[in-house]
């Protein structure tokens, strides 16, 4: 199967000024802003590798200082987020198994609402990225859609319609976190957008002991 698919409709979508569009009609932006005051909680000088950038969307609602990189799969995402946060971040283009298992040394690991895009095997190499990027006492923050029985019809609707191929339950995505980080909160949300919606956020810490 496909981890993405852009047919018909969805091919508007990779076009970075509609889809910071349609993320804010529906209800994106306050998502976002929920998201980074209560799960991100950033700081001045707080640094962030956010995987799976698309056009830099997540870097509107951050506070000026955080040093920010981003990498994304789709080019026109980076040369957009380049011209529109130049001096407020670094973007590059690249794929999530292309990635190097390199230490990083960042604060924090964003992955947002790209692991439905994602196969297992991608996915278990996303986290493999993100713990070597990620300092000691850090930590790894994920949101996704997800697929859970008491979702109303209309939410299982729209998620089928996702770009992204590989919509998994709560429980699939936290196995693949669980393969390389022991701790992990998490959250589920069924008023995340204004539309009908489920969304399912990771917080995988990585800790100060080695290994
Ligand atoms: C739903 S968008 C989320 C974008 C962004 N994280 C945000 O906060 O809006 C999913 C993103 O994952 C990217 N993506 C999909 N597959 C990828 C891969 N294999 N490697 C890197 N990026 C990928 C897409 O280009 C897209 O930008």
């Amino acid at each position: 199967m496909p981890a993405h698919d852009d047919s018909g409709f969805r091919a508007l979508l990779t076009l970075p000024q509609a889809y910071d569009a349609f993320q804010t009609a529906i209800g994106g932006d306050r998502w976002r802003r929920w998201y980074i005051a209560n799960l991100l909680q950033p700081r001045a000088g707080l640094s962030i590798l956010d995987i799976g950038c698309g056009p830099g969307t997540m870097l509107r609602f951050l506070p000026d200082g955080v040093v920010y990189h981003g990498f994304d799969v789709n080019p026109r995402y980076v040369a957009y987020a380049r011209r529109r946060f130049a001096g407020r971040g670094q973007f590059t283009a690249q794929r999530v198994d292309a990635a190097p298992i390199a230490s990083g040394g960042f604060d924090v690991v964003m992955a947002n609402a790209i692991l439905h895009h994602l196969d297992d095997s991608e996915a278990a190499h996303l986290f493999e990225v993100a713990w070597a990027q990620c300092k000691p006492g850090g930590f790894v923050l994920t949101y996704d859609n997800a697929w859970v029985p008491e979702q109303s019809r209309a939410a299982r609707w729209l998620i089928g319609r996702d770009r992204g191929r590989h919509v998994r339950s709560p429980d699939a995505y936290l196995a693949l976190a669980r393969r390389r980080f022991s701790r992990v909160d998490t959250t589920l949300h069924h008023d995340g957008y204004w539309i009908p919606y489920t969304l399912f956020t990771m917080k995988a810490w990585r800790g100060r002991d080695p290994g």
